[in-house]
């Protein structure tokens, strides 16, 4: 196995997810204003060790943390680099490299991931500085009452071309891309909906990934599920989200990806938790027809009771551990098909 598929193994070894921890400026800002904390630097570090801290979480459900350039370079408080106490926990530090997305020349409404210019000098520095995975997002938004010229083929080939370019130059770098074609649960569309454009959105990423010469069994694929518009009136059952999501990911995931972390897009804690419990409970009843690890990579469906219990405060450390500790071992259940709602009562 080369050093790609066995990092790529590792972050999708079961009952292991990662975190999501690589909040832009702007994003970790709002975040602290929802708790009436001012985002400084200290206070960004502060609340990141705090989690990293979480030895309970981080050795038992987190195989890899994404980290935003700031934190890559940060320190604790007493002086161990952030990376280092990732690293002891047996968890595997990542990097976010995007530069995020902006409107898509001629397109209104429609984006494109920017970020490829420097990106091989910056990726061999962010190598040395211990990252072995890389994050890049790709935003596709869906049309609202009906308007089915969002997302256009232009946008979703424009993403999947940018995404393949920043894959291959990750594997040059020996980092494992994690390739996330996001597409948005804002809007008003139903469930059938997502799935023909998370569909369509699949299979330009993976004709990209092919032409660019991207081997697959050292990629990550981080997706949306296929779920209801969160304005849509009929929203779809967990069991219904997870049959969709199976059947569009068969017909569009190569076998050669070893993983499949999802991402939380905006659904509650539990939410978020459920449907991959169902996803993985389908999974385990079809007898072998998903063949890649499935798993999470989520941001706020694990940080928002942590962000809370901690609120800024240094006494609260404990709490926002426990908080993080819990979300973390129900989310670790669900990516072995073993959670339920009882689950969510029991004491660790
Ligand atoms: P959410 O789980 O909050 O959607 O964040 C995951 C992520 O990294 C989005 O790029």
């Amino acid at each position: 196995m080369t050093q790609l598929e066995d990092i790529a193994q590792k972050m999708v070894a079961p009952g292991k997810g990662i975190l999501a921890a690589d909040e832009s400026s702007g994003t970790i800002k709002k975040r602290f204003d929802s708790i009436n904390v001012e985002s400084t630097e200290e206070n960004r570090r502060d609340y990141r060790e705090t989690l990293f801290r979480s030895s309970e979480a981080m050795k038992n459900y987190i195989s890899g943390v994404i980290l935003f350039d700031e934190t890559i370079r940060q320190k604790a408080a007493d002086g161990t680099p952030l990376v280092k106490l990732i690293e002891e926990t047996g968890s595997i530090p990542g990097i976010k490299v995007d530069a995020g997305a902006k409107d898509l020349a001629g397109a209104p409404g429609e984006k494109v991931t920017e970020g490829l210019d420097g990106l091989r000098e910056r990726l061999s520095e962010y190598y040395e500085l211990g990252a072995r995975f890389a994050k890049w997002r790709a935003v596709i938004d869906i049309g609202r009452s009906g308007d089915r010229s969002i997302p256009s083929a232009y946008c979703l080939n424009a993403n999947a071309h940018a995404l393949a370019r920043y894959a291959a130059l990750c594997q040059e770098a020996n980092i494992v891309p994690i390739v996330e074609p996001e597409v948005l649960m804002d809007g008003d569309h139903d469930v059938d909906r997502c799935y023909e454009v998370t569909e369509a959105g699949l299979k330009a990423l993976y004709a990209a990934l092919f032409e660019q010469r991207v081997k697959l069994e050292g990629t990550i694929l981080k997706p949306n599920m296929v779920v209801s518009g969160k304005l849509c009136d009929r929203q779809a059952s967990v069991d219904e989200v997870a049959e969709k999501t199976l059947t569009c990911f068969a017909s569009a995931v190569p076998a050669a990806v070893p993983g499949i972390v999802f991402l939380s897009g905006g659904q509650s804690d539990e939410e978020a938790t459920a449907h991959l419990d169902a996803i993985n409970k389908a999974k385990a009843a079809s007898d072998g027809r998903h063949p890649w690890g499935i798993s999470f990579s989520y941001g706020r469906a694990l940080q928002a009771a942590p962000l809370k219990a901690w609120s800024g405060k240094s006494e609260n450390r404990q709490a926002a551990q426990a908080a993080f500790s819990h979300r973390a071992r129900m989310n670790g259940l669900a990516a072995l098909g073993e959670w339920s709602e009882a689950s969510e009562a029991e004491a660790a």
